[in-house]
């Protein structure tokens, strides 16, 4: 499994008082350094943490994979396909929210999502979709001609060590095997950190976990370079 590092928090951090500390780029060039496979940033609407310049700088400055998330939204497509991010996945945003909430109900906008795949996917681009893990969601994405999907992890993060853990986690090894079927690649995240991480390796073929809070979190603690290197040692 490969690990991507989503350092938006980093940029919450730095806009705090509006400066410069902490350098977002400098955290991207860390995190590849120390075991990160791929950076994700998520460009809100709203940008409140990651800011247009920051993903144009790590998309000229960071040799590696860069991942965006974004909302589907005419703005975003544009800036993807100026930008030509190695990957995209589109995730539902709403202004409020503390962080991404739920997946994407692609079942739910079929005809949209497939208009809105399109042209990402003539540009080259991965696209995968952050979706809940049910098979209808699963059939939806595959159908918008994504090559990806992004289970959220969530319900599995916050059951994690109680009562329904088991179903959440067995909700998410189904709609791996299904996507699979399909020939979708799999990718997870949200909420995953240094205890709940192991169980995705229970999970066959899995392809990249995106992790953000945890890693920030700890890195507050031992510094970023060691709080990637132990997310990597889990999930290699
Ligand atoms: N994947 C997606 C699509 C997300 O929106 C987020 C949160 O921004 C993450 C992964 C990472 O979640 P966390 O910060 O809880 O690790």
């Amino acid at each position: 499994m490969l690990l991507g590092v989503n350092i938006d928090h980093v940029a919450t951090l730095r806009n705090a008082r509006g400066g410069v500390e902490p350098d977002v780029i400098e955290a991207a060039k860390i995190c590849i350094k120390n075991g990160g496979d791929s950076i994700t940033t998520h460009l809100r609407e709203d940008r409140r943490h990651i800011k247009d310049d920051d993903v144009k700088i790590i998309r000229s400055e960071v040799k590696t994979k860069l991942n965006l998330e974004m909302a589907m939204t005419d703005e975003m497509q544009n800036i993807a396909l100026t930008l030509l991010p190695d990957a995209v996945c589109i995730v539902p945003e709403k202004r409020q929210e503390l962080t991404t909430e739920g997946g994407l109900d692609i079942a739910g906008q079929l005809e949209r999502g497939i208009k809105f795949v399109k042209p990402l996917v003539e540009k080259g681009i991965e696209v995968s979709l952050f979706i809940d893990p049910t098979e209808e969601q699963v059939k939806a994405a595959y159908q918008t001609g994504a090559q990806f999907i992004e289970l959220h992890t969530g319900t599995y993060s916050n059951s994690f060590g109680t009562p329904n853990e088991e179903k959440a986690f067995l909700d998410l090894k189904h709609a791996t095997e299904y996507a699979h079927s399909l020939g979708l690649k799999v990718n997870a995240g949200h909420g995953l950190n240094y205890q709940n991480v192991k169980r995705m390796h229970e999970i066959d073929g899995l392809y990249e976990l995106n992790i953000g809070h945890s890693i920030i979190a700890r890195a507050v603690f031992v510094g970023l370079p060691q709080a990637v290197q132990e997310m990597k040692e889990l999930i290699k």
